[in-house]
């Protein structure tokens, strides 16, 4: 190289060259490589200038020396430049495709809720465990006695026609009444007893409102001065805190055998508010159970002194306190376990 201007020229064009290179080089792995190529001081453009050093004259050696640095240190500053161009690229780019979208919504795991009969049987049972009650589980098989004769319904009773029974022998029975827990309930204590018993009955009966299968909640109390009052008294407690604050109770004359006086009892209508709709038939009261005085009968019976203590009964129908509480028409919702039903109902 006999001047300087030569290699002047050369490294303009070294320079031209590599800026149109660099343009292609679209990440920074392949940038990498051809820096990496550039600078090899055997093969590379720039690495192989400094051996050139030999060929020149020592008095242009200097010069020499410089320029060969200045253009390696041009393309090192370009380098690093665009890589770390390269590289924020890169980045930006792996945080777009890795970002995980938080904001999406969970997967829904569907879960159910308690039958509209248990929830109705769960609030009864809270109403009256706060009043003191016991919680006595009867057996879905009974003998006649229990479910009949002691009950003050002798056989060939005409009242044994209120309800059609589903006999297993000529002693035992699927129980039509939780009524029969009473008698265990007073033959096993003594008074004061004030129990509750939930369970399931059976009758012969099938129809929008009925079934051959529903649920009967039984409460029983039995002391010393116990009388109809304490009935209704504790029946006002219980529908207002089932229907509502303002729902008022009336008791009507009745027939049970097992209780004397016996009362059907209604309800003023909480969805019309006495006025009269259809749900109240336009009579402004819903009848919801039945109840009564327990007869002296049933109390000398199972051992217990009626002229010392009196007692009362009430059997509430629980599937028809949940047919009226949700606004359920048909006694067969409750069996069929449509969602779209029990989904609305969570109490
Ligand atoms: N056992 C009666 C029935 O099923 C209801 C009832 C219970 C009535 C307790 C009076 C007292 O119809």
């Amino acid at each position: 190289m006999a001047d300087l201007n030569e290699l002047s020229e050369k490294l303009a064009l070294l320079k031209q060259e590599i800026e149109g290179e660099i343009k292609n080089l679209s990440n920074s792995k392949v940038a990498f490589e051809y820096r990496k190529g550039l600078m090899d001081s055997k093969t590379g453009k720039i690495g192989t200038l400094m051996r050139e050093m030999g060929k020149i004259p020592n008095e242009l050696k200097a010069e020499y020396g410089k320029k060969v640095n200045e253009i390696k240190m041009w393309a090192q500053d370009r380098f690093e430049e665009l890589e770390s161009k390269l590289k924020e690229a890169e980045m930006a780019e792996r945080y777009n495709s890795e970002t995980i979208d938080v904001t999406l919504p969970a997967k829904m795991r569907p879960i159910g809720n308690l039958h509209p009969n248990t929830q109705v049987r769960n609030q009864i049972v809270d109403i009256f465990g706060s009043m003191g009650f016991e919680i006595y589980e009867g057996n879905e098989i009974e003998t006649d006695y229990y479910n009949f004769s002691a009950l003050n319904i002798p056989k060939d009773h005409p009242a044994r026609d209120m309800q059609d029974t589903f006999y297993l022998s000529p002693e035992f029975l699927l129980r039509t009444q939780t009524s029969a827990g009473q008698i265990h309930v007073m033959e096993e204590k003594k008074p004061p007893i004030k129990v509750i018993s939930p369970g399931k009955v059976f009758r012969s009966d099938d129809d929008a409102t009925h079934s051959p299968m529903f649920s009967q909640m039984e409460g029983l109390v039995v002391d010393k001065g116990i009388t109809l009052c304490d009935l209704q008294g504790m029946l006002d407690v219980f529908v207002q805190k089932i229907f509502g604050e303002d729902t008022k109770t009336r008791l009507r004359p009745s027939y049970f055998p097992f209780t004397e006086p016996s009362v059907e009892v209604d309800v003023s209508c909480f969805q019309c508010h006495g006025k009269g709709c259809k749900l109240c038939k336009g009579t402004g009261w819903i009848e919801v159970l039945g109840a009564g005085v327990v007869n002296k009968k049933v109390l000398e019976g199972c051992g217990i002194d009626s002229n010392v203590y009196s007692g009362l009964a009430f059997g509430i129908g629980i599937d028809r306190i949940a047919m009226l509480k949700y606004g359920i028409n048909n006694i067969k919702l409750l069996f069929e376990s449509d969602l779209r039903v029990l989904n609305q109902i969570n109490d």
